[in-house]
């Protein structure tokens, strides 16, 4: 008798493995929201990030502050189902956190169980420390957001690049330090300038994955769709593109419409041609 090819299950990448990476091997993360893309990129990668960014890239909105508790954790979901090696993050969107570590704790909590993903994101520095050391006391691996903060986009006035003064600058070592020291086991540091951010990865203990924040950090994350092209409603200056799928997709469906258009599709081999069987009784 034969059995069917059975996926080989893969050990997932751990908190503690990817921790121990710090200023070894640069740590290779990207975004996923969805279940097609986290099955495609998680070879590749150490880390898949369900990033709050999916407000503005699958939902259409300005900022990450509109995203839902219960967005996130479907699109965590299908993330965790459809990876099998990558660790799985899931960012705490805007308000779900920031009132008390108590609510803090059940959001994250929340996520953990209802998505089986490995760790949770939360941004903030000094003012967030409290509640890393809460949740990563009571079995929560958080991962620290450092230097451009999205969720305080309107406090700090845009997504403009920070660390450029001397206060910011101290301000953004200390914060890194801070969420560290409270238990966080990794620190994304996003939109700050390369002497702070050389600063920052040198003083802090963890890795500091950089985004906008140059090479001199233990590794980088981007957005997946604006690495290949899928997100086109404006391109950080620190964004790499790697294909162009977007322009691909729009291609190919032009030339659907047109087939469709013409009867040059569906063609004989899209179609089930077997006459219906006559029915004896
Ligand atoms: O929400 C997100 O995708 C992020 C990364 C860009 C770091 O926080």
């Amino acid at each position: 008798m034969t059995t069917a090819p059975t996926k080989k299950k893969l050990k997932r990448k751990t908190v503690p493995e990817l921790r121990a990476r710090k200023g070894g091997e640069p740590i290779v993360c990207l975004t996923a929201y969805t279940a097609p893309t986290a099955e495609l990129i998680d070879p590749h990668v150490d880390l898949l990030l369900v990033g709050d960014s999916l407000a503005m890239v699958l939902y259409g909105m300005d900022s990450t502050l509109g995203i839902s508790l219960d967005t996130m954790i479907g699109h965590g979901k299908a993330v965790v189902r459809a990876s099998r090696q990558a660790l799985v993050s899931v960012d705490l969107p805007f308000g779900s956190y920031q009132e008390s570590k108590e609510q803090a704790f059940r959001n994250a909590a929340r996520v953990m169980a209802e998505t089986g993903c490995q760790s949770v994101k939360l941004e903030g520095g000094i003012e967030m420390a409290e509640t890393v050391r809460f949740l990563t006391e009571r079995g929560i691996p958080v991962c620290g957001h450092v230097g451009l903060t999205p969720q305080s986009v309107h406090t700090i006035g845009g997504f403009r690049s920070r660390g450029r003064d001397h206060d910011e600058a101290t301000r953004i070592v200390e914060d890194a330090k801070a969420i560290a020291e409270a238990g966080a086991f990794m620190v994304v540091l996003e939109g700050t300038v390369e002497p702070v951010a050389a600063r920052v990865t040198e003083e802090t203990p963890v890795p500091v994955i950089g985004i906008g924040a140059s090479p001199r950090c233990d590794g980088q994350i981007l957005v997946t769709e604006d690495v290949v092209g899928m997100f086109t409603a404006f391109r950080p200056k620190f964004v790499k593109r790697y294909a162009e799928l977007g322009e691909e997709l729009s291609a190919a469906v032009k030339t659907f419409a047109a087939d469709v258009r013409t009867r040059r599709f569906p063609e004989s081999e899209h179609c089930f041609r077997s006459e219906p069987r006559k029915i004896t009784g």
